[in-house]
């Protein structure tokens, strides 16, 4: 199966970053899986109306060539990243009825029904069908700005595990 993760923080020292390396490093090592992992920082992005630049463009080719998606997205206002908004809004054709999956990072711990917007444009607009097991990690899990929690590297392995029986299911 062919599996586009996107890291879509913007941010240097994104920790939601650190989730999807960790997920592409276990997934990748997979048999029968092919890894296609984007970070948005090099996408150079811009608004809705004002056109898809070469590289919006070549990440909706890469979006539709997908069999299933992992998405890796910051909490902001209780809700999905700025980034990660203007690829739902210009960059997803060809993703409908697909396969998805979030790892989403906070800074606190009570912002976990945040995810519940992606998940709830994922299905209203796509049909898309969630993976029920969301990875949620925030600062306490951090330590100097690296994953540290072990509770929350097994939630990951899990994460990989369901994730790949689910998604081959699903294509096959
Ligand atoms: C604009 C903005 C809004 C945020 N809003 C929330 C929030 O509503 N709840 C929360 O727990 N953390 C919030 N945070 C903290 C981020 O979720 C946290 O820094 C997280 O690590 C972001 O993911 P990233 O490091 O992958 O970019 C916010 C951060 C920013 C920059």
């Amino acid at each position: 199966m062919k599996t586009l993760l996107l890291s879509s923080s913007l941010s240097p020292t994104s920790q939601s970053r650190q989730l999807c390396r960790r997920v592409a490093e276990t997934l990748a090592a997979e048999p029968g899986v092919e890894l296609d992992f984007v970070d948005l920082r090099e996408v150079e992005l811009r608004p809705c109306h004002l056109g898809k630049t070469p590289s919006m463009k070549e990440l909706a080719e890469r979006i539709a060539l997908a069999d299933n998606y992992i998405f890796g997205m910051g909490v902001h206002c209780y809700s999905i990243n700025d980034g990660l908004k203007l690829v739902l809004d210009n960059c997803m054709k060809g993703c409908e009825g697909k396969f998805f999956g979030i790892l989403c990072a906070a800074g606190g711990e009570k912002s976990y029904l945040s995810s519940m917007h992606l998940t709830q444009m994922c299905m209203n607009e796509w049909r898309m069908l969630q993976l029920p097991r969301v990875v949620y990690a925030h600062d306490g899990d951090f330590q100097d700005g690296v994953l540290s929690n072990p509770a929350i590297e097994e939630r990951l392995e899990l994460f990989v595990r369901e994730f790949r029986c689910i998604g081959q299911k699903l294509i096959a």
